[in-house]
């Protein structure tokens, strides 16, 4: 039987189907709300709305549970390649053998850039930010493929899904070597997702890049926390952009814009700049007090998230690889990594944290392991937009395959003034 929620305001009632997915929690459809009642639902930040159907990612934030596809991200992280996530996520299966090779072959052959994109890089200062370079070139990628911007066309899609997921790692590559001064590497056929990033970020023209296991087995499961998470900040971002029907190049470039900030993508490179600025352990009672006092401004980056109140899956896994790493390369006793664990356990038994239910997130530990890879700070935030560039373009396909999609328009509140009549500049 159809579940109904009832809502009464006054003299009228109105009944509104109550829809169950899969898993998680029902929802209600509250479309009949402003026809039937003359109203609308109020959620500021849409914690509480659904704003789609999608089978691609499920969480249970209490449970701290992460699935894509149904596979728990525990597993994909243990067995995966990259490229079989990013299979898996575009196509809903994890690929056959003979699908797999098919996919490589496919994404390999689109990581070169137009010739022409590199005259974008130096348009850019020196020492701007990566991911201004990152939202800037990826945007440019619509003037290169104008035939992504017919959207209605499946094959032009698909393309444009390769394009970007596959272009992604080149210039994310390039705008570190762009910002060293450095030549820009180009993509090898020969390797594979992970290692071709690797080889064009710390490769030089001068001498053969030789590929290290451990670093590329750690870009891999990188890669794979952070693909993506359901309807976070960016991936939104990039459906409302996508919903109007513009070009999947520039959608992707709004969501690096939305994850550049500090309270989303750009928390892994606050995290470390949090740990250097505490610098040892004994500080840290300190530094906990100011992030207990609200009129500070300071939080504790790498904790809290909006979905999670329990452990993050992928901080785990995280904490797991970094200790594998840093054994992995040789870093024993590490100052950065002893005062995250220490601040880690003196937070998680801190009345403050434990009440609010804030936990370590995945970019807690990520930063720890990237800086002791050699990846310098503000390259962390674009590594995490070219991991999640299979996750934006992946939500963006499966939003415009929807039947009935229509444009994303929320609605407000308006608490500004009544009407009243204007005023001439002399009498004001
Ligand atoms: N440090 C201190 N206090 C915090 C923190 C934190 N990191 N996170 C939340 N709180 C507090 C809030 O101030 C609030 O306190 P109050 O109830 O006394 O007002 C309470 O905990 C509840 O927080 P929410 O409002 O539920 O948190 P919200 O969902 O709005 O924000 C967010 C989530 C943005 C991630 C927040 O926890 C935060 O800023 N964390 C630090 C930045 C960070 O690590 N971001 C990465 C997120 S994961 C990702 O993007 C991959």
């Amino acid at each position: 039987m159809q579940k109904v929620a009832t809502i009464s305001i006054g003299e009228k009632t109105v009944e509104m189907p109550v829809i169950s997915g899969t898993l998680g929690q029902d929802v209600i459809d509250i479309r009949k709300l402003p026809a039937e009642l003359n109203v609308f639902s109020f959620d500021p930040g849409y914690g509480e709305t659904a704003s789609c159907n999608s089978k691609i990612t499920f969480i249970n934030g209490e449970k701290g549970i992460l699935l894509h596809r149904g596979y728990p991200i525990g597993q994909l992280a243990e067995h995966a390649s990259f490229e079989e996530v990013i299979y898996l996520l575009l196509h809903g299966e994890l690929p056959t053998e003979k699908e797999y090779k098919s996919f490589k072959h496919t994404l390999i052959t689109h990581t070169l850039l137009h010739e022409q994109i590199r005259n974008f890089f130096n348009g850019f200062r020196r020492d701007a930010h990566p991911m201004a370079i990152l939202c800037g070139t990826v945007g440019a990628l619509s003037a290169f493929y104008p035939d992504a911007s017919d959207i209605t066309v499946p094959a032009h899609r698909e393309l444009a899904a390769i394009r970007l997921i596959a272009k992604i790692p080149t210039i994310t590559a390039w705008a570190y070597k762009y910002t060293q001064g450095e030549a820009f590497i180009y993509p090898r056929n020969d390797l594979n997702y992970a290692e071709n990033f690797l080889s064009m970020m710390f490769g030089l023209r001068s001498e053969e890049y030789r590929i290290n296991p451990i670093l590329s087995r750690a870009i891999n499961r990188i890669l794979i926390l952070h693909a993506d998470h359901e309807q976070n900040a960016s991936t939104s971002t990039v459906r409302l952009a996508g919903s109007t029907g513009a070009n999947p190049f520039a959608c992707v470039a709004a969501g690096i814009a939305a994850l550049w900030g500090p309270a989303h993508g750009g928390a892994n490179e606050a995290v470390l700049k949090m740990l250097t600025h505490i610098g040892k352990k004994e500080n840290i009672p300190s530094f906990l007090a100011q992030v207990k006092d609200k009129n500070s401004g300071v939080k504790l980056m790498g904790f809290g998230h909006r979905v999670y109140k329990n452990f993050d899956p992928r901080a785990k896994i995280m904490q797991k690889t970094c200790h594998e790493v840093l054994a992995e390369l040789g870093i024993k006793d590490d100052p950065l990594l002893d005062l995250a664990m220490e601040l880690e356990n003196v937070a998680l038994s801190d009345e403050y944290f434990v009440q609010r239910k804030l936990y370590p997130n995945v970019d807690f530990y990520s930063g720890i392991i990237l800086k002791a890879m050699g990846i310098p700070t503000s390259m962390f935030t674009p590594l995490f937009a070219l991991a999640r560039t299979t996750g934006w373009v992946s939500q963006w396909k499966e939003m415009i395959e929807e039947p009935g999609q229509r444009i994303s328009r929320p609605r407000q509140l308006y608490t500004g003034y009544a009407e009243r009549q204007f005023v001439p500049i002399e009498k004001r």
